[in-house]
């Protein structure tokens, strides 16, 4: 009797990391073209760009200038039509969409702007899925773990609450401890505080912050100029080219980025909540 199936041993998917001094992430002359009845439309006009370790880069431009199509790149949602990315050692652009599935689980904690949490599990499961689906943890660390990292955004009180049940706010923190939940290296944001009040999304960007001290790289697109300038380096996207990239507090003055309502008291209250979630944070790693 054969014990195991004939399935081939998977490949070995290591966690993303970067010699010293190398970029983590490496995308070199990135187009993107869709096809649309109207014709052709190239949305990323060949982009290269290098993002290092630790690194807390915000990504703004005008709608439609090309940004998430950019962080879908990187998130492997969508592929390149020419031009390679390289992340680690992995070649994201080649990889098959299982092997990317089983990269993605490791390596990246992708926050949307609409939360998207799984509507028919409660926020701990949906937070436990992760680990299950990239196989990390035994099933009891992996209720502990889901468990650390609700408390940790301030929902420990609401783990067996259904999404539906929670408000905005709330559903973005769980998806933000969903996110995490593997320990990626990497986190990619697109919009993560567009529909939230300014006290929600200064803890979201605290928590950020946190991260990025503990050697995450986080890359966050926004139309928050506050929360832009709160970020180390900001790349700023025009028609589907970088039209600049440097220190926050240089390009943001130049943005096109729009302060949301509250978005000011935001940054400020990311500042005041930052000491809270480092404490937390200590706990919950
Ligand atoms: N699947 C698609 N098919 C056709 N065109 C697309 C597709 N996805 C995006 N586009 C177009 O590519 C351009 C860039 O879109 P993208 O979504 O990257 O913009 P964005 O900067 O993220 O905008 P926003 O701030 O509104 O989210 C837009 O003109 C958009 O209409
Ligand atoms: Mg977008």
């Amino acid at each position: 009797m054969k014990l195991f199936g004939s399935r081939q041993p998977k490949a070995k998917i290591s966690v993303a990391t970067a010699p010293a001094g190398e970029p983590l992430i490496k995308m070199r002359d990135i187009v993107k073209v869709f096809k649309t009845d109207a014709g052709d439309f190239t949305a990323l006009k060949g982009i290269s760009i290098d993002f290092y370790e630790s690194e807390f880069i915000s990504v703004i431009g005008k709608s439609g200038s090309g940004k998430s199509t950019l962080v879908n790149m990187i998130t492997g949602i969508d592929r390149p039509t020419s031009g390679t990315v390289a992340i680690g050692d992995a070649q994201i652009d080649q990889l098959s969409e299982s092997e990317m599935a089983r990269w993605r689980g490791l390596n990246l904690g992708i926050v949307f702007q609409f939360y998207q949490l799984l509507p028919m599990l409660s926020l701990i499961e949906n937070v436990i899925l992760p680990m299950q689906l990239a196989e990390q943890y035994t099933p009891a660390e992996r209720k502990d773990r889901a468990m650390q990292l609700l408390s940790l955004v301030g929902l420990e009180d609401y783990a067996h609450k259904m999404p539906a049940n929670v408000s905005g706010g709330q559903q973005q923190s769980a998806a933000i401890a969903r996110a995490i939940a593997n320990d990626p290296p990497i986190i990619v944001a697109d919009e993560p505080t567009g529909n939230l009040d300014s006290r929600s999304a200064a803890m979201v960007f605290s928590l950020f912050d946190e991260l990025v001290q503990q050697g995450k790289t986080i890359i966050m697109v926004t139309h928050d100029r506050h929360l832009a300038a709160k970020a180390r380096r900001t790349v700023r996207i025009h028609d589907g080219l970088v039209v600049d990239d440097g220190a926050s507090t240089d390009v943001v003055d130049l943005s096109d980025a729009k302060p949301s309502a509250g978005a000011a008291e935001a940054a400020t209250l990311a500042d005041a909540q930052q000491e809270e979630v480092t404490e937390a944070l200590k706990h919950a790693t």
